[in-house]
């Protein structure tokens, strides 16, 4: 392996950001450098779903998680449009997705979209005017929301691949709200019943060293 490189978890990273390899599933856990809470370590995004059924109370559970993050002016621009496997919307919301992210998240329990407020009346002012941190505090919800899902044994996959004008459409988002990503979740299913080329890829990926994304003062 390079100099420059690190190994962690199930790939080796390198100083430009390129993943060299990805071992095998899950042929080892992933390390931390420094001491963290375990469970931020056992959360990582599967593939395979088990298509078992999830309830309203447990989705609630995450959007509970989620509505705590913070937000500037404590203006909580996340809001949720989801479906449960089967019911009226499900169907529309696989559609939304790209046709490699609809292939494995469809076996999902529940798919949502998170959405922003692109606008914010902020303390003091009686206008609307554009929210510059939407997205990064719909980011924060986002995380909280895995972790909980995580704790309760749950899995979580994000996923950019999608239609945004279709998504728009079948979560009648309108004009003010972006959505910013989709999320399947559920349980996790065996990882045979992915496609091969996939099935390599199901385990948990490393990240870069902290020294590498942090610095004191100045970017080196
Ligand atoms: C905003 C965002 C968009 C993503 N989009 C996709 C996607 O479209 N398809 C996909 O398979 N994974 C997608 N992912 C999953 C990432 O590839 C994954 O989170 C990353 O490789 C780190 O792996 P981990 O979540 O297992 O730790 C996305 C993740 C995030 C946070």
């Amino acid at each position: 392996m390079p100099d420059d490189c690190h190994l962690i978890g199930a790939a080796a990273l390198c100083k430009q950001g390129a993943i060299l390899f990805e071992r095998p599933f899950m042929t080892e856990p992933r390390i931390a450098d420094h001491p963290i809470d375990a469970h931020i370590l056992e959360r990582w995004s599967p593939r395979s779903f088990d298509a078992s059924e999830l309830t309203e109370a447990e989705l609630n559970t995450l959007f509970e998680a989620a509505r705590w993050a913070p937000s500037a002016y404590n203006y909580q621009p996340w809001r949720f449009a989801w479906a449960l496997r089967g019911d009226a919307y499900w169907d529309d919301y696989v559609s939304a997705l790209m046709p490699f992210n609809a292939s494995w998240a469809s076996k999902a329990s529940a798919l949502l979209f998170i959405l922003s407020d692109r606008m914010i009346v902020p303390p003091g002012k009686s206008e609307p005017q554009p929210a510059g941190t939407a997205s990064f505090d719909a980011g924060a919800a986002w995380g909280l929301m895995a972790l909980q899902a995580t704790k309760l044994g749950l899995s979580t996959h994000a996923m950019a691949g999608f239609d945004p004008v279709r998504a728009a459409q079948v979560t009648h988002a309108g004009d003010r709200y972006k959505v910013e990503v989709a999320v399947a979740i559920g349980r996790r299913g065996d990882v045979s019943a992915l496609p091969e080329a996939l099935q390599s890829r199901e385990g948990p990926s490393g990240r870069l060293p902290v020294k590498e994304i942090s610095f004191n003062g100045r970017r080196a």
